[in-house]
């Protein structure tokens, strides 16, 4: 048997490092696991297959230790009759699984194509430069988490930034900026709509399918905002006014023309139609 690094008098090459856990992770101490049994117990029982419950139990040792580790991964496995490889896979596959050590409170800046127009992009920006963190990223102080995140299908509320999946509606750099501070400082701080703020590991028990023990947390859950409902009470027959939504800072347009259910139907300014468009009137096809 040849060593190449001796014929050539080079030194080994290290070994490729393919980012992958290394296995076996060690087990939770004797008592947590004991606890974290119970608990799957209860939430395997839900289902007519074990292995669908795989979604929950990662959100259950995630409600353990903040994030998905190797252990959890690990007893997720065990309870599951499930390889580490399967367990790996899904908990890679879904952003809502964590990763690495991270804040209490996961502010969450929806940068997708609503909310980036309307102010998203420029919220996380400044919380970024704020908060001395990039995407991803936990304060010093263990308090925050700041990333950015897809469309929460509140697209009405725009721009959205989510703290622990709760909704803070209709932000700006300056109020988010001021949300971050109160939770930094410990002040109790309330979103737009839902329940109130848990941590992190307590959303994620309650993400696991165990009660939910926030005050009027049932009733507070929230519903569709007006702008939702708009295509609903026109179903039903309903008139509405002609100008739904109105630019930031203005006043709302009673007036606007009858023939147009609401502002989304109204013909646009374009520069087909507006001479004082800087493209100017566009020539109509043929001329
Ligand atoms: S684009 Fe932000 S909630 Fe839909």
């Amino acid at each position: 048997m040849t060593d190449d690094s001796v014929i050539q008098g080079t030194a080994p090459a290290p070994p490729t490092q393919l980012g992958m856990p290394q296995l076996p992770a060690p087990d939770y101490p004797a008592d947590v696991r004991a606890r974290l049994e119970a608990d799957a117990k209860e939430v395997i029982a839900r289902y007519p297959d074990s292995r669908s419950a795989l979604l929950p139990l990662l959100h259950l040792v995630q409600s353990e230790e903040g994030h998905v580790t190797r252990t959890g991964m690990r007893f997720c496995a065990d309870v599951l009759g499930l390889t580490t490889a399967e367990v790996t896979a899904v908990a890679t596959f879904y952003t809502m699984y964590r990763r690495k050590p991270s804040g209490d409170y996961q502010v969450g800046v929806c940068t997708n194509t609503l909310c980036a127009v309307m102010g998203g992009d420029a919220i996380f920006e400044e919380l970024k430069e704020h908060l001395g963190v990039g995407n991803n990223e936990t304060t010093d102080d263990g308090k925050v988490t700041l990333e950015h995140i897809e469309c929460n299908a509140a697209c009405d509320f725009a721009p959205v930034v989510m703290v622990n999946w709760e909704f803070f509606d209709n932000q700006t750099p300056e109020s988010a900026k001021r949300m971050v501070d109160d939770l930094r400082a410990g002040r109790t701080v309330e979103p737009t709509r839902g329940a109130s703020l848990c941590t992190f590991k307590e959303t994620a028990r309650i993400l696991a399918g165990f009660p939910d023990e926030r005050a009027g947390a049932v009733d507070e859950s929230g519903g569709a905002g007006p702008a939702s409902l708009v295509g609903l009470r026109l179903a039903k027959g309903e008139v509405l006014p002609a100008r739904v939504v109105h630019p930031r800072g203005e006043a709302p347009q009673d007036a606007a023309p009858a023939e147009h259910p609401s502002s989304h139907d109204a013909p646009q300014q374009t520069s087909a139609s507006d001479p004082d468009h800087p493209a100017g009137p566009a020539a109509e096809e043929g001329e």
